[in-house]
Formats: C-alpha cells, sequence, structure tokens
C-alpha cells in the first residue's frame, strides 16, 4: 500500500504493561462517553501496533492473517493527539510509521456517515479498519470474504484489549455507509472500510 505525503515515525512499541491479559478481557466493555482528552502519540503507536504490528524479524504481525496476506489497512483520524495535527493518516506496520493523507478535522463529517453516531466526533482519535479483499481472494478465491472478516475481528479485538491495559476507553462501530466513509476518508478505490474504532478516556 503505497501513498505519498508527510511520514511520521511512531514510539517504538512496548511490550510489558500494568494489566495483565485476564485483567483487560475482564474489564473490556464498549465505551461510548468520552471526555475532552489529549492522547499521547505512544498511545496511538501502541493501539496501532495491537492491531497489526510487526512482531517478528520475518514480517508476520500481532494478528493472525490466512496466508499470511495481510489484506487489512488501518487508518487513523486524529482530533486530539499530542505531536499529530487534526487529519487522517495511514499506519505502515512496516516501518511502524504513519503518513499523513488528508488534514482537517473530519470527525464531525466521519460522525454523519457513521449514522450520526456522537462517539465518533467526541473521541481523540478513531481507527478506521480497511481491508483490500483482492489479496486474499488471488490465494483462496470465494474464500476471502469470510477469511477477511475474520482477521478484522482477531485485530480489532488486540486493539481493544490494548486500549483497556492503557486504561483507554473504546467502542466498535460497524453501522456506517461504506461510500460516505470511503469519500471522507478518500481511502483508494480497492479499500473496503470494516470497522471504526472512536478512542478516548472516559
Ligand atoms: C460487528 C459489531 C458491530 C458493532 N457496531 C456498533 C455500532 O455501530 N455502534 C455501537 O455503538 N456499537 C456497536 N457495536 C458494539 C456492541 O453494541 C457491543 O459490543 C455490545 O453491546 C456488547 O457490549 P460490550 O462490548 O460492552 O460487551 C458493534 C459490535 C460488533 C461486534
Amino acid at each position: 500500500m503505497v501513498h505519498a505525503g508527510e511520514f511520521i515515525a511512531l514510539p517504538a512499541p512496548v511490550t510489558t504493561g500494568q494489566a495483565s491479559l485476564e485483567q483487560s478481557i475482564a474489564q473490556r466493555r464498549s465505551i461510548r462517553d468520552f471526555v475532552p482528552t489529549i492522547l499521547k502519540m505512544a498511545e496511538i503507536s501502541q493501539l496501532l501496533w495491537s492491531a497489526q504490528g510487526i512482531t517478528d524479524a520475518s514480517g508476520l504481525r500481532a494478528a493472525p492473517s490466512a496466508g499470511a496476506l495481510y489484506p487489512l489497512e488501518l487508518y487513523v483520524v486524529t482530533g486530539t493527539v499530542d505531536g499529530l495535527a487534526q487529519g487522517v493518516y495511514h499506519y505502515e506496520p512496516q516501518q511502524h510509521q504513519l503518513i499523513k493523507t488528508s488534514g482537517g478535522d473530519v470527525r464531525a463529517v466521519l460522525t454523519q456517515a457513521a449514522l450520526s453516531q456522537v462517539w465518533i466526533q467526541d473521541a481523540a482519535a478513531v481507527i478506521v479498519f480497511t481491508a483490500d479483499y483482492q489479496r486474499t481472494r488471488r490465494k483462496y478465491g470465494n474464500r476471502a470474504e469470510r477469511y477477511v472478516h475474520i482477521e478484522v475481528g482477531h485485530a480489532a479485538e488486540n486493539l481493544f484489549l490494548q486500549a483497556v491495559s492503557l486504561g483507554l476507553a473504546t467502542v466498535v462501530v460497524g453501522a456506517f455507509d461504506d461510500d460516505k466513509l470511503a469519500r471522507v476518508l478518500r481511502l483508494p478505490v480497492e479499500l473496503q472500510p470494516l470497522l471504526l474504532m472512536p478512542v478516548g478516556r472516559d
């Protein structure tokens, strides 16, 4: 996935944390009421890493992928993130970096695209999961759709548990207008939006 734009190196992810996996699972809850807050770049870094970060020298990632074909592409819509201007950013796992794909605060229009779910505009940032089905279809034919949907569940749950472990609040949002969302984010045509995760503090 190649995007032109400003590159932002993310802080290195850490592999130790405050909460046990069991505590994070027990505490995980969908949260839709966010207080105004600023997220740290290190928090965004950790969330992205947990979902799609490289965790092996051979390039394997934090979440499993059928045939290791990695059809998922993640974007971050920023509102109030320390060190990241408001805009839309694409996550590049190989370099653990972001590329800015457009500028400005798009949370309000994103909210409209997501059937006016106001927790989107109240979030400090929104993680957007998209997929290129073709990457998986080339090898797995008509099972690709099933595989991609399984994969987005794996990645999103990783991010959810990482958010809990960091003391952050989130919810998965699957209800939105695909075309409106793709327009707001200026997604490349091959990418299908699958899931939004507004992130903040409660
Ligand atoms: C595929 C999927 C789509 C969802 N879409 C939305 C959504 O559009 N808006 C929302 O507020 N919650 C959404 N949710 C969250 C569910 O409402 C929530 O997980 C459920 O009420 C159980 O609560 P819990 O996550 O706190 O255990 C979605 C959950 C899943 C798994």
